[in-house]
């Protein structure tokens, strides 16, 4: 099986006055088409290891291969293209332009491509019919729920054909209907467009949803677990892990409404 993303013994160290190594001698192999989702308690490290894989920072220690790459060993320039191309983020807070329209945030990374706007529309109108969000295209985001400007969002993240999909929270701002609606979405790409998929989320049900669960505990890698044939004991086993993690559980399932 291909790997699309090959982490091995990486370490960051946060330096500064107090330095703090924030992740020991991380290895991870994610293959092509997988959903992975990463679970840890507040301040274990999810968001460090998704700026290193998403080149926003840098290992202290140890590789990183995405897609055949090695992008921490690129140039500033080819950097720059390297993420426009093989990477797509979704953020908590979504992160679209308030000034534009939902089709215009969409077409984003294909003008920055210089796509010829017919095919830019084309593809955003194959791409909004999958998220259900074709009939808002023209809607400004203040227009809309928080769970069509989530899928707006990945549907800005994925419409370059991504190798891997990177979002931190992406459900941590909505309530559990619209996540319901974000989480079957991103589901329904990856299986559609084998879209390789990480996602870092305190919400369990949320992990429910990816193939594997990785969880991490004070920097360090603790334990991982496959969803089997059914997504109901999935569930349960992803909360019967976060509660031998500690005392964390009950404070990340008390965030959920
Ligand atoms: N720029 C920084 N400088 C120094 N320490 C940092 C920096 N960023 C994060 N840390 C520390 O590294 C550790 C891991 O932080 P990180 O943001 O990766 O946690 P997290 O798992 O994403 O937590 P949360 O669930 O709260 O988002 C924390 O102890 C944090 O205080
Ligand atoms: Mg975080």
């Amino acid at each position: 099986m291909e790997h699309i993303l090959k982490i091995s013994h990486v370490n960051k160290v946060y330096d500064g006055k107090n330095s703090f190594q924030a992740l020991t001698n991380i290895s991870l192999n994610v293959e092509s088409g997988e959903f992975i989702g990463i679970m840890g308690p507040s301040g274990s490290g999810k968001t460090t290891l998704l700026n290193l894989i998403s080149t926003i920072d840098r290992p202290t220690s140890g590789e990183i291969i995405i897609n055949g790459q090695q992008p921490h060993k690129l140039k500033r320039e080819k950097l720059a293209k390297f993420r426009r191309r093989e990477l797509g983020f979704v953020f908590q807070d979504f992160n679209l332009l308030d000034t534009l329209t939902l089709e215009e945030n969409i077409m984003l990374p294909l003008v920055l491509e210089k796509e010829k706007p017919s095919v830019m529309e084309e593809k955003v109108n194959i791409i909004a019919k999958k998220l259900g969000i074709e009939s808002i295209l023209k809607k400004r985001t203040f227009e809309v729920s928080g769970g069509q400007k989530q899928r707006t969002a990945i549907a800005r993240a994925i419409i370059h054909k991504p190798a891997l999909l990177l979002a931190d929270e992406p459900t941590g701002n909505l309530d559990s209907k619209s996540s319901k609606s974000v989480l079957e979405a991103m589901l329904d790409i990856n299986q559609q467009e084998k879209t390789t998929m990480l996602m870092v989320t305190h919400d369990p049900l949320a992990a429910s949803y990816c193939h594997r669960v990785v969880f991490i505990k004070d920097g360090e890698l603790y334990n991982e677990i496959y969803l089997g044939d059914n997504r109901q004991v999935f569930y349960q086993q992803i909360l019967d892990v976060l509660s031998m993690l500690g005392g964390n559980a009950n404070e990340l399932l008390s965030t959920r409404n």
